[in-house]
């Protein structure tokens, strides 16, 4: 060997040997043409990409790890690129959430089972940031998330259309007779025109701006749009920075504090970000022992206005956001009003007021001034009551203000079949003012969790003109919808929580201001019917899917599984020769 390999790498336990398991380790390595000298105790680097054509969102990222590769060439690291578990938002039934943690732990292992002093996390569709970053947060080696970046906007008839949030709305204009089905289809075609994850303030683009806000990406990082060049040139650029980020020491833990989560909460606040993010922040807190709670969403989000004028609240679209300044504009005025923790280190090796506190806005229309915002004191409102002793959230940006207190009779479907069973059906008796009720969706009961809170109004509710009614689940909400939609209710039906017992006519009141949602039945009422309550069947007898249910934490504990929380660190497994 040219150099003596420096001992702290862990790679060198693999190349770093001069016995025949070291002829093992480097020989089957070279068989694709790596020079002898890349064994050398230079930085290994992981390219951990999510590729795959399963998932839309993330098929221009053997591009992006290209890039990401010259970087850790041009900077003195041997790159080794890697696939794991992709998680595609469209097509994976019954709802990529269920694999969130499945992908965590292909995550973890790879990269614990292999010789990486480093990773690249190539992250784009909504699941595949969080499960990558929890997955490398339980190994604790130095890491750089790398998001794909938002595609181009969408143009239909001479309008911007945003993904998500215009399929709802065209939904449910072809639902009212609004719409025919050819403009539906053809309106398909104009929505998604380019690579890159949905281009509205949805989860992803809400998990691109976390992953900035963290300090886990590079400046920039949430809004290049996946075409643009400067995306390519982003990735470069942390290929290289990874490699000193080895050199230095700078593990994921160091970055992941109780400060970059208190950032990324007031961050989410302000660019009205999607209530899946405060699932996937805990879950990711918590592989790290930082004690991060729901309540911690209310209590640090109150106060912060929402300054991006961005579908699904608002109207521009996160090219919109890009060319007005993008996350480093949000950053610098949430440091201005106090409301940032302004020496949280980034993966740059700088502070994160250092790297925004210059951050110039070119449109004021598109992220307005947090003096003057688009909506004011607008963080994620954590409800209580009866109804969910362990929490339930909405977003208050999304919803429609006048319904934020609200008392109504419960309209109760038992689960999503029933839901699509019932709710074109004329005869259903329900109308403006009732509560939509949706049980059996949470973490156990779908199984996984799905987006199913931001239920369809019903088309006779719909024909009056009427775009939102109080709808009350244990679901997730998709980041584009929008609604006066609580969430996340804990415990989940499913784990006997008092939503199971809801039924047709109980009223229901819901006071946003006072963080209440409660049920209007008698206590002596809610124990008659909790002795007649039974669990539902579990959904499989085997598989991955067992273990899920089996497993799985609830909504208010970031629904990973029991087993996963914490980290075993990046210790070298034992040899198996
Ligand atoms: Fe992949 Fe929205 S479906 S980012």
């Amino acid at each position: 060997m040219a150099k003596k390999p420096p001992k702290k790498l862990r790679s060198q336990s693999w190349f770093g040997r001069e016995d025949i398991y070291g002829f093992i380790y480097r020989s089957w390595v070279k068989n694709r043409g790596v020079p002898h000298d890349q064994f050398d105790g230079r930085p290994v680097i992981g390219i951990c990409n999510t590729w795959s054509e399963l998932t839309p969102c993330n098929t221009h990222f053997r591009i992006i790890a290209e890039h990401v590769r010259h970087g850790i060439l041009e900077a003195g690291g041997f790159p080794l690129e890697f696939p794991v578990m992709s998680l595609g938002e469209t097509l994976m039934r019954p709802t990529a959430m269920m694999y969130r943690n499945l992908a965590s732990m292909d995550v973890e292992e790879s990269i614990r089972a292999n010789p990486l002093d480093g990773v690249i996390l190539l992250v784009g569709c909504d699941k595949t940031t969080p499960s990558l970053l929890m997955g490398t947060a339980s190994v604790d080696i130095p890491a750089i998330a790398v998001s794909g970046g938002p595609m181009l906007s969408g143009k239909y008839q001479g309008t911007d259309i945003g993904s998500g949030t215009n399929t709802w709305s065209m939904s449910e204009d072809v639902r009212a007779g609004k719409m025919t089905v050819d403009e539906f289809h053809e309106a398909e075609s104009c929505m998604h025109r380019s690579h890159g994850s949905c281009m509205t303030m949805g989860t992803a683009s809400t998990m691109a701006c976390m992953v900035e806000s963290l300090g886990m990406g590079m400046p920039g990082n949430a809004a290049i749009p996946a075409v643009d060049a400067r995306r390519n040139v982003l990735a470069r650029m942390a290929g290289r920075r990874i490699v000193d980020m080895v050199k230095e020491g700078l593990t994921i833990s160091k970055i992941l504090t109780r400060e970059a989560f208190e950032n990324a909460i007031r961050t989410n606040a302000a660019i009205g970000g999607s209530t899946n993010a405060v699932i996937h922040l805990i879950a990711l807190a918590r592989r790290v022992g930082v004690k991060l709670d729901l309540d911690d969403w209310d209590s640090l989000g109150r106060g912060v206005n929402t300054m991006l004028n961005l579908m699904p609240s608002g109207k521009f679209l996160m090219e919109d956001f890009y060319y007005a300044g993008g996350l480093p504009v949000v950053l610098r005025e949430l440091g201005e009003q106090g409301l940032l923790n302004k020496k949280a280190l980034t993966v740059n090796g700088k502070t994160i007021w250092d790297n925004n506190k210059k951050a110039k806005c070119f449109q004021r229309e598109v992220i307005t001034p947090f003096a003057k915002p688009f909506k004011k004191n607008t963080g994620i409102a954590v409800l209580r009551g009866n109804l969910c002793p362990d929490g339930a959230i909405i977003k208050p940006s999304a919803a429609t203000p006048k319904l934020m207190k609200h008392r109504g009779r419960a309209v109760v479907f038992e689960d999503i079949l029933e839901f699509h069973r019932r709710i074109d059906d004329p005869k259903l008796d329900i109308d403006e003012n009732c509560v939509m009720v949706l049980k059996n969706c949470g973490p156990k009961g779908y199984p996984g969790m799905a987006e199913v809170g931001n239920m369809p109004l019903p088309p006779k509710v719909l024909k009056k003109g009427i775009t939102d009614m109080v709808r009350i689940s244990d679901a997730r909400m998709s980041g584009t919808a929008y609604g006066t939609v609580v969430l996340h209710i804990a415990p989940e039906a499913a784990a006997g929580g008092t939503l199971a017992l809801v039924e047709n006519g109980d009223m229901i009141e819901l006071d946003v201001a006072k963080r209440r949602l409660h049920l209007d039945v008698s206590e002596k009422e809610l124990a008659r019917r909790r002795k007649k309550w039974k669990a539902p069947k579990a959904p499989m007898t085997r598989g991955y899917t067992k273990l899920y249910v089996e497993h799985v934490l609830q909504a208010n504990d970031g629904a990973d599984l029991d087993f996963l929380v914490g980290s075993s660190g990046p210790g070298v497994p034992k040899d198996n020769h």
